[in-house]
């Protein structure tokens, strides 16, 4: 048995709490980051004794369009799936059901769910600090639950949370912009998953083309790329009722 974590991940907290995941199943893990314009899911060869932690953020509750077709060319060939949905503790609504509908269709084994509270990655004043040592507890000991299920178990399936058709999700009308700091050293435009930044002028960025991902902004060297302090107000206005309270993470299995 081979344990595999197959996430997009931006800004790295889907990354973390896959990898929290996968690493409490086995000290080997191969791990992917579909970010990455370069990695391509279709090199990974997977079997039914394989488990495959397979980890998206909520975007607008439903996982990031740029993300779907890079976990399409996946092939499960019966790997047993643990969905996990990453959000940044407003709510996750359909993303786990998109992921289970998109695993399904690659022939992977449906076992288990994860919604996992994180930082909010645009307002990072929601979710402050999570997944806690509480959460990580929590997360290591469901995935040994998960295993034992595997290992014992004759019937895998789980019922997952979420509605078809999926919510509608119109796109995040924010785009993070280069600043006075910047120094052109193209990090950004190297790591951007849809390439909206051009490598010669980094300090623009298409908005036509831009997910606002954050990713730009969490891999810059020298700080020089953020959204306006306008924006920023804005987004915090309108999540604030629904993300102060802390939530706590849900587990299916
Ligand atoms: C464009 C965008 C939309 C988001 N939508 C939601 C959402 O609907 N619900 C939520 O709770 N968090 C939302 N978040 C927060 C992310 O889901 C959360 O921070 C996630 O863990 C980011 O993962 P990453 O660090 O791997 O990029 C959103 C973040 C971004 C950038
Ligand atoms: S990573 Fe930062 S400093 Fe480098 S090109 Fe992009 S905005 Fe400029
Ligand atoms: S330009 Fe947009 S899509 Fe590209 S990394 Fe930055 S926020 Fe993400």
């Amino acid at each position: 048995m081979s344990v595999y974590a197959v996430y997009f991940s931006p800004t790295g907290a889907t990354e973390a709490v896959a990898m929290t995941i996968a690493g409490a199943m086995s000290q080997e893990v191969y791990s992917m980051n579909l970010c990455d314009r370069e990695m391509k899911g279709d090199s990974l060869s997977l079997g039914a004794e394989d488990i495959c932690i397979l980890a998206a953020p909520a975007f607008g509750g439903r996982i990031p369009t740029a993300s779907v077709e890079r976990f399409q060319e996946l092939s499960g060939n019966g790997a047993k799936a643990v969905l996990v949905a990453t959000y940044g503790n407003r709510e996750y609504e359909d993303t786990m059901v998109e992921l289970e509908d998109i695993a399904l269709g690659c022939g992977f084994v449906v076992v288990a769910g994860i919604a996992a509270i994180t930082e909010h990655s645009i307002a990072r004043e929601f979710g402050a600090g999570r997944p806690n040592a509480e959460d990580v507890a929590v997360l290591k000991e469901f995935s040994l639950a998960i295993l034992k299920k595997i290992k014992e178990t004759k019937d895998l399936s789980v019922k997952i949370p979420g509605d078809r058709p999926y919510k509608t999700y119109g796109g995040a009308s924010m785009t993070p912009k280069g600043n006075h700091k910047c120094v052109g050293c193209g990090a950004c435009a190297k790591k951007c998953p849809v390439s909206a930044i051009p490598m010669d002028t980094p300090n623009q960025t298409n908005a036509d083309v831009c997910i606002a991902c954050m990713r730009c902004v969490s891999v810059c060297p020298m700080g020089a790329r953020d959204l306006s302090k306008v924006m920023l107000l804005a987004v915090h206005q309108k999540l604030k009722k629904a993300c102060s309270v802390p939530k706590e993470n849900k587990l299916f299995l």
